[in-house]
């Protein structure tokens, strides 16, 4: 067996999603050196189609690290969210009752593509198809990565730092001793039928809610659409054809004029959440899934990873330039706080839309509970203004 290659760095970071990518970026500009180890093909990770909208802090973040330009590009920006009520259309706007804020349409893959480009534009150091990736050490002065190539060529990276970037299944949490971690996981005890169709976006994002169940509509493009469709956990997909997912939407969008298209992808999302406390161990920091699942409900995912990233990011600059490494003593509880603020948003959500819909399944109390809170929305400004606020992610 040949001799490992041996290197250094001062951040090494595990994965290429968009946590990973953007704390990558965000060191680059801060002048920090960092190494990004994926186990994925480029095309791989260019092509995972998953969140699709980026709040208003995230795109602020990126404006004020110098990245607007190269990430935000064309997204397009909606001050407007429809919430269509037994086939009744209401709009709420959002973005004036945010005092101007507003999130954008950023489908995650073109958000990585643009982080890659702009990340390899600055000559940073990210390599795809890294195979048996292990953290070794991650509770010491001076842990280590270590992978395979390609090619099978041993690899060690020796880091001052190391960054758990790689998602719900990957090896850093794992990393970590069992008894340095409290877990909390939640089953919401309800299934999303996901879909994306050739079919044009709304006028606006779209929450439905009736008796049929809840249902949801989303841009993801020029001429396509993603879809939601309430359904039980762990649905059978082939018990959905087409014919099924159009006659559906039509009924709980409440339009029979819903043209159908292509479906492109379809999956089964049963909504879960899960946070891991604390999110570091030694000089291991997990950001983003990596620490926290969170049900699509509310959009925050991926906005989650991207605020994890920022602190993370700033922390590691003081702790390197200014000697001050408080800031990174203080990375897991500055993200558990925004965590669970957003675990409550997306609950509190989940509820409304879900026990709205039909009162046999969420009982007559709570569908009445329900209701009077997704009025509530429109009829108080500081109701509709703090749900604004949180979608905006400034709350
Ligand atoms: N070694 C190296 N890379 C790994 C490993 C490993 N052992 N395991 C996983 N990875 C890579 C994956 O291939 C993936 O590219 O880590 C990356 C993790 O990316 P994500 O799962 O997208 O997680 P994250 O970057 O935290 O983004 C989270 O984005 O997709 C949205 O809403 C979604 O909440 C989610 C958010």
């Amino acid at each position: 067996m040949s001799e490992a290659a041996h290197e250094t760095t001062t951040v090494a970071i595990i994965g290429a999603g968009p946590a990973g990518l953007t704390l990558a970026n965000l060191l680059r500009t801060a002048g920090v050196d960092c190494v990004v180890v994926e186990r994925q093909s480029r095309a791989y990770v260019e092509q995972r189609q998953r969140a699709g909208v980026l709040e208003h802090r995230a795109a602020r973040m990126f404006e004020e690290w110098g990245l607007a330009d190269r990430v935000l590009q064309d997204s397009r920006t909606d001050g407007v969210q429809e919430f269509r009520v037994d086939g009744r259309p209401r709009f709420l706007p959002i973005a004036d009752l945010a005092g101007g804020k507003f999130g954008r349409i950023l489908p995650q893959q073109f958000l990585v593509q643009r982080l890659i480009t702009a990340f390899q534009e600055d000559g940073g150091d990210l390599r795809f198809g890294c195979q048996d990736v292990t953290l070794e050490r991650p509770g010491s002065e001076r842990p280590v990565v270590t992978y395979r190539d390609e090619d099978g060529r041993p690899h060690e990276i020796e880091a001052d730092y190391l960054a758990g970037c790689d998602g719900f299944h990957g090896v850093s949490r794992r990393s970590v001793p069992e008894a340095e971690q409290t877990i909390y996981a939640y089953d919401h005890g309800i299934g999303w039928f996901t879909v994306l169709a050739d079919v044009p976006p709304p006028r606006h994002p779209m929450f439905a809610v009736s008796a049929h169940g809840f249902a949801a509509h989303f841009p993801r493009g020029p001429r396509s659409s993603r879809f939601y469709l309430q359904c039980a956990p762990g649905e059978d997909l082939d018990a959905w054809d087409d014919r099924r997912i159009f006659d559906q939407l039509r009924l709980r969008i409440g339009d029979p004029d819903l043209p159908a298209g292509a479906v492109l992808e379809k999956a089964v999302v049963d909504m879960r959440s899960f946070v891991v406390d604390p999110m570091s161990y030694g000089r291991l920091f997990l950001v983003g899934d990596a620490a926290h699942i969170i049900t699509p409900m509310g959009g925050k995912g991926m906005n989650l990873a991207l605020a994890d990233a920022e602190v993370l990011a700033k922390a590691v600059r003081s702790a390197v330039r200014d000697g001050d490494a408080q800031p990174l003593r203080d990375y897991s509880k500055t993200c558990l706080d925004r965590t669970w603020s957003y675990q409550e948003f997306s609950r509190w959500m989940t509820e409304m839309l879900h026990d709205s819909g039909d009162p046999a399944t969420s009982g007559p109390f709570r569908h009445k509970i329900a209701r009077a809170r997704l009025d509530r929305l429109f009829t108080s400004p500081n109701a509709g203004g703090l749900f604004s606020d949180l979608m905006a992610g400034e709350a």
